[in-house]
């Protein structure tokens, strides 16, 4: 049996352990691994390559991914879907696993009610994949984020500022909320509920009055301001990507004017943007890659097609990928609240 691998959308930590993973159990089991060359667009293209053990050795600890990586959508072009179509063919696959996140797996979804036997592994620092506790790579985003944080405190101490730390996770919270947590950051703003800049404001200065003269404000990169709240800057517009998405960015800078005009207090603002996403993953990842990687494979086996691996609690099962992509997981209320007993 011949399996093909490919890791699309945004890099991150943790994918080389799941092709190490798949190589290995595939060699286990007699399976021939193809490995996919940067993601959707290495299939159009038909950019491959045979993944044998030797391809595989040493990577555990590497961030990205040895594969390469794009956020090609190939339902953009008609043409597209046909060479890719063709390609997997040709390519005499038994199977195809798909690592990837919302908008990978998206396309997997797709292609698999069109007819081919793909397994998705969920992928992504932003944790926003419903059907599975956790994604690979988040543990790691939020660890680095953690120690941005802790670094943050004791020059926002010495200098008796605002800091104001820009994190990733698109339109959910949870990078913001859990690294927040973890940093014991003052105030978290998240997608999930949009910003009253007043309230913010509120709970710095009756922190300052308690004899606090910094506070550290974590934001998510999709954070808003409540409708109607009246800025000193308009957030720039940008770019949309193959698949729709806004690059996000900005609401850092703009909270941080927000802020110091009105507070008066000196605020500076730390975006972290993708340092997040580099490096080598943490442990947790590492074992999670590897576990998703394993049941990947046995998917395959039991041609178990049109599923994703999932955790789900502390076991690895397995979910649809079409209701895993249905819709966002956003921050857990519950945990948010528990942050909140913090701010100020
Ligand atoms: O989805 C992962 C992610 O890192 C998001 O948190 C972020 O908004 C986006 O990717 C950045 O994308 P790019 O690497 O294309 O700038």
């Amino acid at each position: 049996m011949r399996i093909g691998i490919l890791t699309g959308g945004g890099d991150c930590p943790g994918l080389n352990s799941v092709i190490r993973a798949v190589v290995r159990k595939s060699h286990l089991e007699g399976f021939e691994t193809i490995g996919i060359k940067n993601g959707w667009k290495g299939l159009i293209e038909g950019d491959s390559e045979v993944l044998d053990l030797r391809s595989v050795s040493g990577i555990l600890p590497k961030g990205g991914t040895i594969l390469g990586t794009s956020r090609t959508n190939p339902y953009k072009k008609p043409e597209d879907l046909q060479k890719l179509k063709d390609n997997y063919k040709n390519l005499g696959f038994s199977a195809l696993i798909v690592v990837g996140g919302e908008d990978t797996l998206g396309v997997a979804a797709q292609l698999f009610k069109e007819g081919l036997n793909v397994v998705g592994v969920p992928k992504t620092i932003d944790n926003d994949l419903s059907g599975t506790d956790y994604t690979f790579g988040f543990d790691t985003a939020i660890n680095i984020a953690t120690e941005c944080i802790d670094r943050l405190h004791t020059t926002a101490e010495s200098h008796n500022r605002i800091m104001v730390v820009e994190v990733m996770g698109r339109k959910a919270g949870w990078i913001a909320t859990e690294a927040g947590i973890a940093g014991g950051a003052d105030i978290i703003l998240i997608p999930e509920i949009p910003i009253d800049i007043e309230e913010v404001c509120n709970l710095i200065n009756k922190r300052h009055k308690r004899g606090k003269n910094f506070s550290i404000v974590v934001v998510a990169e999709g954070a808003e301001f409540k409708q109607g709240t009246k800025l000193i800057e308009i957030l720039q517009e940008s770019k949309l990507d193959e698949f729709g998405h806004v690059r996000l960015g900005g609401i850092g800078d703009c909270l941080a004017k927000e802020i110091e005009k009105r507070t008066g207090f000196e605020t500076r603002v730390s975006v972290l943007g993708h340092i997040q996403r580099g490096g080598t993953p943490t442990a947790f990842d590492r074992i999670l890659g590897t576990r998703f990687g394993v049941k990947a494979v046995e998917l395959v086996k039991d041609k178990k097609f049109g599923q994703m691996v999932s955790l789900q609690g502390n076991k690895i099962a397995s979910v649809s990928i079409e209701v895993a992509v249905k819709a966002l997981k956003t921050v857990d209320m519950d945990l948010y609240e528990i942050a909140k007993v913090f701010f100020g």
